[in-house]
């Protein structure tokens, strides 16, 4: 799969995707992710890329130039799946999106500022919008971050052991069990006997349980 980002904040951009399982999909060819300045695409030699809202108001809006430009000129070299742009108004990034997304071959993301971007780019170029949550970023950037990741560690070959994304939270509209490591006991806090068992049947029922107990408590929105 092949990622561009369009943002004024690259250097925003490096560190996310310089480490752990998306430094690993990167190496083995199974992520492609290129940022883009969008000042590449300023509309002068000052760097400009937003301007004040007509009708009055605080704050900036980025412009439709550069980001038309700059749309244009990635879009004629590869067909987005989806051109997708980072917004709290968006539709609420969850699981299933992600799952669909990590289908694609080529996704270019938007990544608003200030007070985001002309509302004629979103509808003339835009087919999908996403937010992360209901709250607002100073930017895109850490939002397109969130679902980088997400998508990335989806995609086949990523995660060692392929199976672990089948068992995370979400993927079957439940949240995951709780789970323990070494040692048994710590400070007199025990780790379930059932674990220990090695009854293996047993321990997957107790595991599928705890889940509907977690996502019965903690989500009572979702169904299992
Ligand atoms: N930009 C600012 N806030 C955002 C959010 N919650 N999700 C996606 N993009 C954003």
């Amino acid at each position: 799969m092949r990622v561009d980002i369009l943002t004024v904040l690259p250097e925003l951009l490096k560190s996310p995707f310089e480490h752990s399982i998306m430094k690993r999909a990167q190496d083995k060819g199974l992520l492609e992710i290129n940022v883009h300045h969008l000042r590449k695409w300023a509309v002068n030699e000052y760097g400009q890329v937003d301007d004040y809202q007509y009708g009055g108001g605080a704050g900036m809006v980025m412009m439709c130039e550069p980001l038309a430009k700059a749309i244009e000129e990635l879009s004629g070299q590869r067909k987005y799946d989806e051109i997708i742009y980072l917004t709290p108004d968006g539709e609420t990034l969850n699981q299933k999106m992600a799952n669909t997304l990590s289908l694609k071959e080529n996704i270019l993301l938007i990544c608003g500022h200030y007070k985001g971007i002309d509302e004629r780019i979103r509808q003339h170029f835009v087919s999908k919008e996403i937010s992360i949550g209901d709250y607002v970023l100073s930017g895109g950037e850490l939002a397109a971050a969130v679902l980088v990741d997400t998508i990335g560690r989806l995609l086949p070959g990523v995660l060692n052991d392929e199976t672990s994304a089948l068992f995370d939270s979400f993927q079957d509209n439940l949240l995951a069990p709780p789970v323990y490591t070494r040692p048994e006991d710590f400070r007199g806090w025990k780790v379930p006997d059932i674990l220990l068992s090695g009854d293996h049947k047993k321990i997957e029922e107790w595991r599928h349980e705890q889940s509907l107990q977690r996502t019965k408590e903690r989500r009572p929105g979702i169904s299992g």
